[in-house]
């Protein structure tokens, strides 16, 4: 049945105007013992999708992807291919590690070759497609090479040959560029996105490298102890965060304990260690007034001494530390409070080199819909309560 019922579910898709999708996950857990690793997580992967798991170590990733690829039984809930369980017909995924798993006596070709030897193909088709994935990775001049005369970059793309080769319809790949030097690593990410994009096929990813998830991924998956805490594109999710949690994981930001004040004029206002200000709710049901938020504005949209004049949101403080990252230099600037008891170090973005130093007095300021109103995270709270 699996050719038809693959066929009628694709078409149904395509009728519908649906996305078709390659695997969805409906309320899986995974537990060790009494530990849940994943918790009851809902996850779509549209075809062709190039889609990554981003979380801190331990945030059950690698758990997920193992479920994914059949390594790993889910104790509840399902997980489809194409409209199908996982268990059922041939194999559907593949999967990449880290630590690349090639056989260290077999030569490139007979690693390459190993699957489709193993499905007992002809000879001529495997040669056949041998060759072709090894030209389509660069690797043709290696193909006599064992796997210990060559750098771990060429080391990977070998991996993700031996995968390809063998058609699935979805790559797994779990950090694959994690034993990479920085420079390596940037250049096997372009490499990985025009292979992503070459062979059209859904690509799940996993990693903890905020940066490499951005510059990759059509969507991001953000984990947090074993649920999924926001599903967007790298912009949605660096934009609009869903939780403080995010907002701190993804890129640089100031995050301000604060307090949700009445609303005034369709206005929501806030309460931090800088004074009262006017904010932005990420969504209209974040927080009810008197409830502890948090307010997140990012470096790069605070504006800095004869820039901040013109925004209706003001302070004044003292530049304390500096530092220049290329693009941009990055200012620390601390802002004590009314009362003298507390004070707050906003880091500020400035494209260009800043004539500012260590104990001026600056102006920083920023615009109403650049303070971002965010559920508070439950753990930021205990940190606070434990100082
Ligand atoms: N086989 C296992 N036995 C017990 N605990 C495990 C096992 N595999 C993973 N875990 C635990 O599950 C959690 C999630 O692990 P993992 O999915 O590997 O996280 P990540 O890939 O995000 O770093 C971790 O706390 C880890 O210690
Ligand atoms: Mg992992």
């Amino acid at each position: 049945m699996g050719r038809a019922a693959d066929a009628s579910q694709s078409e149904q898709a395509v009728a519908s105007g649906r996305p078709q999708l390659d695997v969805q996950l409906r309320a899986v857990t995974k537990r060790f013992g009494s530990f849940t690793a994943v918790n009851a997580i809902d996850l779509e992967v549209e075809r062709g999708q190039f889609l990554t798991l981003l979380g801190p170590s331990g945030c059950g990733k690698t758990t997920t992807l193992r479920m994914i690829g059949g390594f790993e039984n889910a104790d509840e809930g399902s997980i489809l291919i194409d409209g199908q369980p996982i268990d059922t017909g041939p194999k559907r995924t593949r999967m990449v590690f880290q630590s690349y798993a090639l056989f260290p006596h077999m030569t490139v070709v007979q690693n390459v070759a190993f699957g489709l030897r193993m499905e007992r193909l002809p000879k001529d088709r495997i040669d056949a497609g041998v060759t072709a994935i090894l030209a389509k990775l660069g690797l043709s001049d290696h193909a006599s090479k064992f796997p210990r005369q060559m750098s771990g970059g060429q080391q990977q793309r070998v991996a993700l040959a031996r995968a390809l080769v063998t058609q699935p319809k979805v790559l797994l790949l779990d950090e694959p560029l994690g034993a990479l030097d920085l420079k390596m690593r940037k250049r096997m990410q372009g490499e990985l996105k025009q292979l992503q994009r070459d062979v059209g096929i859904t690509f799940i990813y996993v990693t903890h490298d905020q940066e490499e998830a951005m510059n990759l991924s059509d969507k991001i998956v953000v984990m947090d102890h074993g649920n999924i805490v926001q599903v967007g594109t790298p912009e949605e999710i660096y934009r609009n965060p869903a939780t403080a949690y995010v907002a701190d994981f993804i890129g640089a930001t100031n995050l301000l304990p604060a307090t949700l004040l009445p609303v005034v004029g369709g206005q929501a206002r806030v309460r931090t260690v800088l004074g009262e200000f006017p904010a932005r709710l990420s969504r209209p049901t974040i927080a009810a007034p008197g409830d502890a938020v948090s307010v997140a504005i990012r470096p790069e949209v605070i504006r800095i001494g004869a820039d901040a004049a013109a925004m209706p949101n003001r302070q004044r403080g003292v530049l304390v530390e500096k530092s220049f990252l290329g693009s941009v230099t990055r200012a620390g600037i601390q802002i004590a409070d009314g009362s003298g008891a507390d004070s707050f170090v906003v880091l500020v973005d400035f494209p260009g080199t800043l004539l500012y130093s260590p104990g001026d007095a600056v102006d920083i300021g920023w615009k109403t819909e650049d303070a971002l109103v965010l559920a508070r995270d439950q753990r930021l709270q205990t940190e606070e309560a434990l100082k």
